[in-house]
């Protein structure tokens, strides 16, 4: 049960198989370029996505609007502060802005960054500064049925390996994203992150939390990790914050707000490097791009989230829709984890080949059944093809991600969408694959264009 009760309703459009089949022709078979109001169910992204409490509208309203030393500052800073013992705080718009502003600061061309995985946004900030990202997952990432509790652990023997190899002068930074987003949203555990925690000591490299999902990795710490089951996620996300040396944090997720972010620092040297971008790109210091509403919205979400209750009822709807979607036939991504399911759509859509895309195949589908919009993670997104439109790399798995927005949707709301999966596993051997008829040269999921095809 939710431990909240709904005071604000927002309608939500409900369309007929007719009006989604016209909405997908004329946006050329890309979900990114449905208007919203066409769009019944969107699990797109947690991302900004969430609903506000009543707490954070009333502390939005008590925002202090001043340009320089606002009172939503230094709330703000305090509250981050005591969260995650980092004594230099910078507001941010959002986590890509943190990520620029840290590594425009940090980073000097030729560099390299290890990760767990480093998110796309992040890669590409690394990669903006003439940098290298190389990610370490650990192995247990790769058996995508196993339940095993950490598969967003970072490969130990592969950092250790890395920080003593022929390279080890080029590595300027490791990021150990929590939860593992580019792992399927699966968490990392204590012992992994204090391993490799202990190993960025002995080698004298900077380690860095992206933390947008720090919440949910405590609470899956604290249900699987037998050392942390009787603290609490609060304690938890404590710890994991002192044993880094910063963090990057969108506070879009975690911070259970509608826009913002932050950087937060040990390195009082960085942090004054990092102001003056800051200053220039974002904005002053103590409202960094942001209202001082937003600044008080995400202080008070960021106090919020780590509540058992809301954490503990965020699970349970993860897994509710993961018993949905099993049970329709369509294999995900194990364990479920909390902001998102991803389905294993390679395995559910054999007779679509990689590149004809499965997984934006059945993420189609699920929109033309139910008004559904979700997003495809496999070889559209990841692959790519030469100057003929060859395929010359596909992904290495075929998924497309459910997210679940914080506090938005219901369990009726998720039983539609179970409904919705179980009709279109009934006519999955009718599901077409799809051409790209038109693509940019970056970031070509955002914008593509594509038709069904039948070959
Ligand atoms: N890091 C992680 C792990 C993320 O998942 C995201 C965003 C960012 C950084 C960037 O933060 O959007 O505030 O600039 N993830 C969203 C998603 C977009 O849908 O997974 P941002």
């Amino acid at each position: 049960m939710e431990p909240y009760r709904i005071k604000v309703v927002e309608p939500i459009p409900v369309t007929t198989r007719a009006q989604r089949e016209r909405a997908l022709r004329r946006v050329h078979y890309n979900l990114f370029g449905l208007r919203a109001d066409e769009v019944t169910i969107d699990l797109l992204t947690d991302s900004g996505t969430g609903a506000l409490s009543a707490a954070q509208w009333a502390a939005g309203m008590a925002g202090d609007e001043s340009y320089a030393g606002s009172r939503s500052f230094y709330h703000f800073r305090d509250v981050v502060r005591d969260l995650t013992s980092y004594p230099c705080v910078l507001p941010v718009h959002q986590g890509r802005a943190a990520e620029r502003i840290l590594f425009s600061a940090l980073l000097t061309p030729g560099r390299l960054t290890l990760s767990n995985t480093h998110f796309d946004t992040t890669r590409a900030n690394v990669e903006l500064t003439g940098c290298q990202t190389a990610d370490l997952p650990c192995p247990q990432a790769r058996d995508l049925d196993s339940d095993e509790p950490f598969k967003g652990n970072i490969d130990l023997h592969r950092l250790e390996a890395a920080l003593r190899g022929p390279d080890a002068s080029r590595i300027a930074l490791v990021i150990m994203t929590l939860t593992n987003n580019g792992e399927a949203g699966q968490p990392v555990s204590m012992d992994n992150l204090a391993r490799a925690a202990s190993l960025c000591r002995e080698h004298a490299v900077p380690l860095f939390l992206d933390a947008a999902r720090f919440a949910e990795n405590a609470w899956l710490v604290t249900q699987h990790e037998a050392a942390y089951r009787d603290m609490s996620p609060r304690q938890v996300a404590e710890q994991a914050f002192r044993m880094a040396d910063g963090c990057m944090m969108s506070a879009k997720k975690d911070g259970i707000a509608h826009i913002g972010g932050l950087l937060g620092l040990r390195d009082r040297s960085l942090a004054e490097r990092c102001e003056l971008l800051l200053i220039a790109t974002e904005g002053f210091p103590t409202y960094g791009g942001l209202a001082g509403r937003d600044l008080d919205m995400v202080a008070q979400g960021l106090t919020e989230v780590t509540e058992p209750g809301y954490l503990r009822a965020r699970a349970d709807a993860a897994r509710h829709l993961a018993r949905l979607t099993r049970e329709a036939g369509i294999d995900i991504v194990e364990p479920p984890g909390l902001h998102a399911l991803y389905l294993n759509a390679g395995r559910l859509l054999p007779h679509i080949a990689a590149h004809r895309f499965p997984g934006h195949a059945l993420a189609c589908q699920l929109y033309l059944e139910g008004g559904i919009r979700s997003v495809e993670l496999g070889s559209l997104y990841l692959g790519s093809e030469d100057e003929t439109g060859a395929p010359v790399r596909a992904a290495p798995y075929e998924l497309v991600r459910l997210a679940l927005p914080r506090r938005a949707y219901g369990l009726g709301h998720l039983n539609h969408v179970g409904e919705v999966l179980a009709a279109t596993v009934k006519n999955k051997e009718r599901i077409p694959g799809y051409r790209l008829v038109e693509q940019p040269p970056l970031l070509r999921h955002f914008r593509c264009k594509l038709e069904p095809v039948s070959d």
